[in-house]
């Protein structure tokens, strides 16, 4: 049953800063309840109607109404500065990734093999920049060389390099990708492999270089 000549908003002033509403929970009218011991019960339903109409239900769930939709000025700028210290954070992050890149020292020219050790089809494992990071090289064509690290970009078991049908396989999860640009075509793997830069010098092939990409 609803009281229709009952307006809740003249009834109570839901401005949870009012003057009328000091001494309580700093929710409701001073005027609005009898006074209670505990100041906790004092609350507000989010009908507005007086407590005497609302079930009964609602003394075991007393939600103030104005009081849980009030953002007071302090919370909202505590907030925004946890907001903006986070982007802040994430931009000086990416700033420092950035400079350090930049600093760090030029990509070794390393001899892999000579020309003669391998066959146009052929593979080569080898190791590079560091003795850590195992890269493929793959002899496409007479003078046609590709190599890349053998770290999938899934979750970084090592491929394995298919000349003949073009691609690299990777068994973990059935990936592949492109033999000639690196590039995933199947399975899980979303981010091409680096590329090692490579030059020929005589008969010597040379790793100059690691290529990272993101598409
Ligand atoms: S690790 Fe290569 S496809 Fe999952």
């Amino acid at each position: 049953m609803t009281d229709a000549s009952f307006d809740p908003r003249a009834a109570i002033d839901a401005r949870v800063d009012s003057p009328g509403r000091e001494g309580l929970t700093g929710t409701a009218p001073s005027d609005r309840y009898a006074s209670s011991a505990d100041p906790e019960d004092l609350s507000v339903a989010p009908d507005f109607r007086p407590a005497s109409v609302q079930p009964a239900w609602r003394q075991d769930f007393p939600i103030d109404w104005p009081q849980d939709h009030y953002v007071a000025r302090r919370d909202f700028t505590k907030f925004m500065i946890l907001t903006s210290a986070a982007f802040t954070a994430g931009q000086l992050w990416i700033a420092a990734q950035n400079w350090w890149r930049k600093r760090r020292a030029p990509s070794p020219v390393t001899r892999i093999t000579t020309v003669d050790e391998i066959a146009v089809g052929g593979v080569q494992v080898f190791r590079y920049p560091s003795e850590h990071d195992a890269c493929v090289l793959v002899r496409v064509g007479p003078a046609e060389w590709v190599a890349y690290s053998q770290k999938c970009t899934h979750l970084s078991c090592a491929v394995i390099p298919m000349p003949a049908e073009g691609v690299l396989h990777c068994p973990c999860h059935e990936g592949r990708f492109d033999l000639a640009t690196g590039r995933p075509i199947a399975g899980p793997p979303r981010r091409p492999l680096p590329r090692i830069t490579l030059e020929v010098r005589g008969r010597d092939v040379f790793a100059t270089g690691v290529e990272r990409r993101t598409s």
